[in-house]
């Protein structure tokens, strides 16, 4: 749906390095990106995750020239070395990195009471440390190309989120690494801007994290009265990569419908 709003080709020559775009939102991203011209990076821990992705990518570029050419790197954000080893595969295949999307997270739902000590830090490892590890070993590509960074959060942190502590943590952590980084670096034309999407149908978090009695309720309590799709945050993404979005920085763009501001009706 977002290349039928957007002019073609408003990414072309842009190369995205996305983790966590073999599925789920960042999985559209990576798609909508591609669509829009951007040479894509698909990174995650499972390459069966991300062949099929790269593989629709390439197989519509087959038939249009105008899409981006996608590659799969199998790469666990919470290791630095490996990060490093797909940022340089990206270079060597692509020639350069000049957009980061940060998508890749873990989440389960846990009372705090029964979340232990590892079940708390790999999530934060994943979500909050993996981003900053793919930003760091990123930076001296966007500081060559005066790229830019997409992280993507929540909204669970913006209110008191019952079994989601620590996702909660780890991802206002990624808004403060947004922030921060859009200070540090937008001297060196580095823009660092963020997403923090609210309940998105058709994803594994609304499936695995979002008990069906709950949903209706969830649904109800949206004023714009229906859940996202992933083809908002596409739109959002696209937006924010685009020359559009050239002097926003530091901004982390909620799309929820509304959902958060009218959060305490729901409990
Ligand atoms: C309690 C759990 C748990 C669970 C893992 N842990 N799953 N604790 N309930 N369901 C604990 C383990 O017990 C262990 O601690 C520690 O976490 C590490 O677990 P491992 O399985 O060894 O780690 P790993 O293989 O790295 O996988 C961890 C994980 C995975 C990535 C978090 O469990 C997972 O949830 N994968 C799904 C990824 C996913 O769906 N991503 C999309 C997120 S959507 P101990 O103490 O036992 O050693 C999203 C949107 C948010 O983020 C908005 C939602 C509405």
């Amino acid at each position: 749906m977002s290349k039928e709003i957007f002019v073609d080709g408003i990414l072309k020559g842009h190369v995205a390095f996305i983790t966590g775009g073999g599925t789920g939102i960042t999985g559209g991203v990576a798609r909508a990106l591609a669509e829009a011209g951007a040479s894509v990076a698909l990174v995650s821990r499972k390459l069966e995750h991300l062949e099929p992705a790269a593989r629709a990518i390439n197989d519509a570029r087959a038939t249009n020239q105008n899409i981006g050419e996608a590659l799969a790197i199998a790469a666990d954000v919470r290791n630095f070395e490996e990060i490093e080893e797909a940022i340089l595969a990206t270079v060597v295949r692509f020639g350069k990195i000049d957009i980061v999307v940060n998508g890749a997270a873990g989440n389960f739902l846990s009372p705090a009471e029964a979340l232990s000590a590892n079940g708390f830090g790999t999530v934060v490892d994943i979500d909050l440390k993996g981003t900053f590890n793919v930003c760091r070993a990123a930076f001296a590509e966007l500081k060559e190309h005066r790229g830019q960074i997409l992280n993507i959060s929540a909204t669970l942190h913006y209110v008191g989120t019952p079994m989601q502590l620590h996702v909660s943590a780890a991802k206002a952590g990624v808004d403060a690494l947004t922030r921060n980084l859009a200070v540090e670096w937008g001297r060196y034309g580095i823009r660092v801007n963020g997403i923090a999407p609210g309940p998105i149908e058709d994803t594994e978090g609304m499936k695995r994290l979002v008990p069906e009695p709950v949903k209706e309720k969830l649904r109800k309590n949206i004023p714009l009265g229906r859940f996202g799709r992933i083809s908002d945050i596409e739109s959002a993404a696209l937006f924010l990569c685009s020359e559009a979005a050239s002097f926003i920085n530091g901004a982390v763009l909620v799309v929820d419908g509304g959902q958060w501001l009218s959060a305490a009706k729901f409990v």
